[in-house]
This record gives C-alpha cells, sequence and structure tokens, in this order.
C-alpha cells in the first residue's frame, strides 16, 4: 500500500470490482424538443414520458441536444484542468472552511472514508444564503461568498458563464419532470427563487490502490437535480435498482448525467427515487468531472406535493427544512443524511 492514507480504504463489500458491468441500459435521452421556445405540445408529453419512465426504472438518464453550448463546457472544462494542476499550497489559498463553505478541499470523506479526490465548489446565480449553523434555535443567515483564484485569471468567468447554461437546463428539466407527474409544467419554479443551488469542479487523480479506494464512496445526492458533465474517462457507476448491480455509466461524448435527488423523491412521494451511486479511480489517468446541484431555497419546507397525496397514497415523509438539512450535511463534514433519515 506504500504511502497511502488508510482513511482511503473501502471496507471489503464496499470495494469496486475491477471491471465493471457496462450495462447500455441507461437511457441516453434527445431533448430536442424542448429547445423550442414554443414547442409542440405532443413531443412534449412524449419526451416528458420518456423522462418519467427514466426517472422511475433507473433515477438516471442522460441527455444529448440538450442546448448547452460545446465551447462554453469545454472552456471550464479547460480552466478546472488549469486549477488542479497548479501546486497544492496555490489551491490552498483558496480554502473552503467553516465560515466559507465554498472553495478548495482534498478532505472530503463519504460515510466516514476519505474520498479520492480534490474539490472546488462554487454558488451560482444570486449570493446564496443559508443558515449560518444548524443549532436548532440558531435563525442567523449568512451569505456564502465565492473565493476565486488568481489563477487561472479567467476562472470566475468561464464559471460564472456555465452556472448560467446550467440554470437553464436545469429549469427545463424541472418542468419536464413535473410534466412527468402530471403537474403544472410550472410547478417547481416557486421553489428556486432564492436557490441554493452551485457547481462543483472534481478532480481524481491518479490512484495507486484503485481496487481499495473510491473517488466518492456511495451515496444519494440530497438536493433536487443533479445534472453532472463527465470527461471521455469513464468512473460513475450507479446501483441497478432491479438486481442492486453497480452499473458504470459510459461516457458519452457532449451528453449530460441526470440524476433525481432525495428532494424530488421526496416531492414526488417515492414514485422517483433518489439512486445511490459512487465512483472508481484508475491506477492511469486522471479523471475529471463538473456536477451542477440544483437545490431550492434554504426556506423551503420539502414535503410530498398534495397532488400526489391521497387516502390510497398517503405522505411517505413528513416535512423537513431543506435550509437545516443541507447545512447540517455541510457542518458535518458530509457524513450524507440520506431521506431514510426523514421517513415516517
Ligand atoms: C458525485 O456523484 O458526487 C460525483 C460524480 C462523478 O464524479 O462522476
Ligand atoms: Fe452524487
Amino acid at each position: 500500500m506504500g504511502e497511502v492514507d488508510p482513511a482511503f480504504i473501502q471496507a471489503l463489500e464496499h470495494r469496486p470490482k475491477p471491471h465493471s458491468v457496462e450495462a447500455q441500459g441507461i437511457p441516453l435521452i434527445d431533448l430536442s424538443p424542448a429547445n423550442s421556445p414554443d414547442p409542440d405540445p405532443g413531443s412534449l408529453s412524449a419526451l416528458a414520458a420518456e423522462i418519467g419512465d427514466a426517472c422511475e426504472k433507473w433515477g438516471f438518464f442522460q441527455v444529448i441536444n440538450h442546448g448547452v453550448p460545446l465551447h462554453v463546457r469545454e472552456k471550464i472544462d479547460l480552466v478546472s484542468r488549469k486549477f488542479f494542476a497548479l501546486p497544492k499550497e496555490e489551491k490552498k489559498k483558496v480554502s473552503r472552511d467553516e465560515v466559507n463553505p465554498s472553495g478548495y478541499y482534498d478532505t472530503e470523506h463519504t460515510k466516514n472514508v476519505r474520498d479520492w479526490k480534490e474539490v472546488f465548489d462554487f454558488t451560482v446565480g444570486e449570493p446564496m444564503v443559508m443558515p449560518a449553523s444548524h443549532e436548532p434555535d440558531d435563525r442567523e443567515l449568512k451569505e456564502v461568498i465565492n473565493q476565486w483564484p488568481e489563477n487561472p485569471s479567467e476562472m470566475r468567468e468561464v464559471c460564472e458563464e456555465y452556472g448560467a447554461e446550467m440554470q437553464k437546463l436545469g429549469h427545463k428539466l424541472l418542468e419536464l419532470i413535473a410534466l412527468s407527474l402530471g403537474l403544472a409544467r410550472d410547478r417547481f419554479n416557486g421553489f428556486f427563487k432564492d436557490q441554493t443551488t452551485f457547481i462543483r469542479l472534481n478532480y481524481y487523480a491518479p490512484c495507486p490502490i484503485p481496487d481499495l479506494a473510491l473517488g466518492v464512496g456511495r451515496h444519494k445526492d440530497g438536493g433536487a437535480l443533479t445534472i453532472l458533465a463527465q470527461d471521455d474517462v469513464g468512473g460513475l457507476e450507479v446501483k441497478r435498482k432491479t438486481d442492486g448491480e453497480w452499473i458504470l455509466v459510459k461516457p458519452t461524448p457532449d451528453a449530460y448525467i441526470i440524476n433525481v435527488g432525495d428532494i424530488i423523491q421526496v416531492w414526488s412521494n417515492d414514485k422517483y427515487e433518489s439512486v445511490e451511486h459512487r465512483v472508481k479511480v484508475n491506477s492511469e489517468r486522471e479523471r475529471f468531472s463538473i456536477p451542477f446541484f440544483l437545490n431550492p431555497a434554504h426556506y423551503t419546507m420539502v414535503e410530498p406535493l398534495e397532488e400526489l397525496v391521497n387516502k390510497q397514497n398517503p405522505a411517505n415523509y413528513n416535512p423537513y427544512n431543506w435550509g437545516k438539512f443541507f447545512s447540517t450535511r455541510k457542518r458535518s463534514n458530509y457524513k450524507k443524511l440520506d431521506v431514510e433519515n426523514i421517513q415516517i
């Protein structure tokens, strides 16, 4: 094992298999019908049905013809590569800390095992407001201030441009998900006025012990929706609902990987489940990925939507405050609070 910190070693039952199952099962969906300003209702509802089916069966799907210009993605990919190539001391000048959750860090733990990765987080849109602490009676709020490195000097501009494109795609997807649940197309819009959305640049260095460690340990995403750009290396594995097998999501050029998080699971009262996933690393190639986490306002009380609950299908969850849930996760070093913890 040489010099590797034992904090990275996964328990036997959670170690990755050297050869992943590469099923083509995760749906690849063409979003073209949603791109027109005045979409044809028939093709939009067919598209929504396709998305609904993917959400039910997998909790994951990939999209193409999504409307995000390729050059915007290429620019952030390049800026991320430049940033992570800097010496550690340089990157640490913009370290995330207890006070400021935006910035660089390399000490993320998932389920108490250290992840083999480096990360840079930033918020998008209006300054993000969230609870200052997770003490139950503390009502103090704070604004999250993004930290930008001096180098690469274009990082802020490139990241902001990418963030704006992700917002557009995120809201397009939320509308389609609303339609797929039989709801009004704009049903979710009100939740995202003061959103707590953020973007993460992930860097997975080549790992000398790829069979013992993970880039990110198994987890579910706690927010509403995640839109992930992965490079051509591959490593993301999704737990197949039918048999619990870990399935590698094969990189598709210029596609985005979408998954529903815990909030959509709760809003849909378990129709769409938030599915476990993890990231394998490899000993030869470094890997980069960029998830966009679309999250509602901190004051949102998350609960099953009233239109989806009735006598035959009662609410499976008690309402919970998103901001408290979110800030507790941040402060407890990302020990994941999966929705199981708030189930009735
Ligand atoms: C994550 O799920 O947090 C990261 C996904 C990836 O790097 O592919
Ligand atoms: Fe994730």
